[in-house]
């Protein structure tokens, strides 16, 4: 049999999914790597110890498991290189740490994952560094905001819960302009839908406990850098002791050989629910990329090669009865459960806060609901969101 090639790298992405991140050859034929759990690594004498002249030289510094992720993040990413980190919060934070001092000032997009925004405004203040942030729509328009000391743009497209598309080509042209480095959330489109560095994007980053792990029960990060900010990455990483279990991440490299056949299903069912959602008489409005009546569609349509299971609705209610239909609704569901971390099998739902936005601001017209939809058959998932929608209208 021939040994696997580069040649690989070049076909369809279900099977680059199916073949990348290691060579059996390399592990006597077995066709998955092995789980190596380690903090001490041997070497065979003083000199070679001396001058770490070997491939693995500590466990917080990459073993066999975890390269065989990094590489398969690699290839999905494009990227030079990947660090893993053990949630997606972490994926946000160490590069943070890694590229921002004392006295520079970052930008970060209002509609912006709630726990990225926690640690700007606590820790990344507290540490000197000034926070603004900027509207999701900005586009070309962010030139404006970077002072003299701007060093970071982070970008999440679309925004957590509320979906807004950013420009993010524009934003990175005008970023370097300015020697900013650009760092993106990517973790609803993944890399199979949106590949940032391909876009002018510094650092991609995924909460691969989503889509990459799909069964609700792994928690893990990762940073992909362009080969101009890998070093600084790959030194923040070992400076700070950050690593991950063997375990973990062997469960995302397995995660990862179904993840396209997934995120169709994820995609297809979603968007079916989304359009039917949108003629709904209890439904104000859908938010959802994919759909032309959003107003991000058109960014959506030219730089994404799909949509994923996660949107959000809003409700029609007055503000007497908001909250009370939101609840009616939810509690009426039997299928989708009511939790935060999306991308498992199981369809969720929930009731979306949006207090902490300056800028994007919450829709007026009802509550806002994110579902994420599973891979259960589609009909059910219908069924159960009618009965939440009877529910809502009866209060
Ligand atoms: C967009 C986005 N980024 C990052 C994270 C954080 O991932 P984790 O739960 O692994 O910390 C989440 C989690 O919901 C998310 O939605």
């Amino acid at each position: 049999m021939a040994e696997k090639t580069s040649a690989v790298r070049e076909m369809g992405v279900n099977t680059r999914l199916a073949h990348t991140g290691n060579n059996p050859s390399d592990f006597h034929g077995f066709v998955n790597p092995p789980v190596v759990h380690a903090s001490t690594v041997l070497f065979p004498n003083a000199r070679t110890m001396e001058t770490r002249a070997q491939k693995y030289t500590y466990g917080t510094r990459g073993t066999p498991t975890t390269d065989a992720l990094c590489d398969a993040i690699n290839d999905l990413e494009g990227a030079a290189g990947t660090i893993l980190v053990p949630s997606g919060l972490a994926a946000v934070t160490v590069p943070f740490l890694a590229y921002l001092s004392s006295g520079d000032h970052a930008l970060i997009v209002d509609s912006v994952y709630f726990p990225t925004r926690h640690f700007c405004d606590t820790m990344l203040t507290r540490l000197g560094v000034t926070v603004e942030y900027y509207d999701p729509m900005i586009g070309a328009g962010i030139e404006a905001l970077i002072r003299p000391n701007t060093r970071l743009v982070h970008t999440e497209a679309p925004g957590s819960n509320t979906f807004e598309m950013q420009d993010i080509r524009a934003i990175a042209e005008a970023a370097h302009r300015h020697d900013c480095i650009v760092t993106m959330d990517n973790t609803w489109a993944t890399p199979l839908y949106f590949r940032p560095l391909e876009h002018g994007v510094d650092i991609s980053i995924h909460a691969a406990t989503k889509y990459p792990s799909g069964h609700s029960d792994v928690l893990l990060g990762t940073v992909s850098a362009n080969a101009a900010h890998w070093p600084a990455l790959s030194e923040a990483m070992v400076t700070l002791g950050v690593c991950v279990s063997p375990d973990d991440s062997y469960q995302i490299l397995r995660g990862l050989r179904t993840m396209g056949i997934r995120l169709e299903r994820h995609q297809a069912s979603a968007f079916e629910i989304a359009r039917w959602l949108e003629g709904h008489e209890e439904v104000a409005r859908v938010l959802h990329p994919a759909l032309p009546s959003f107003p991000g569609h058109e960014l959506w349509k030219r730089d994404f090669g799909g949509a994923s299971g996660i949107f959000s609705f809003v409700l029609k209610a007055g503000p007497e009865t908001s909250r009370a239909k939101a609840h009616a609704f939810l509690d009426a569901l039997s299928i989708f459960g009511l939790g935060y971390s999306w991308g498992g099998f199981e369809s969720l739902a929930l009731h979306v806060n949006l207090a902490d936005r300056r800028v994007a601001k919450a829709p007026s017209e009802g509550p806002v609901i994110r579902l994420q939809i599973g891979l259960e058959d589609v009909q059910d998932i219908r069924r159960d969101v009618e009965a939440g929608l009877a529910a809502a209208k009866a209060v």
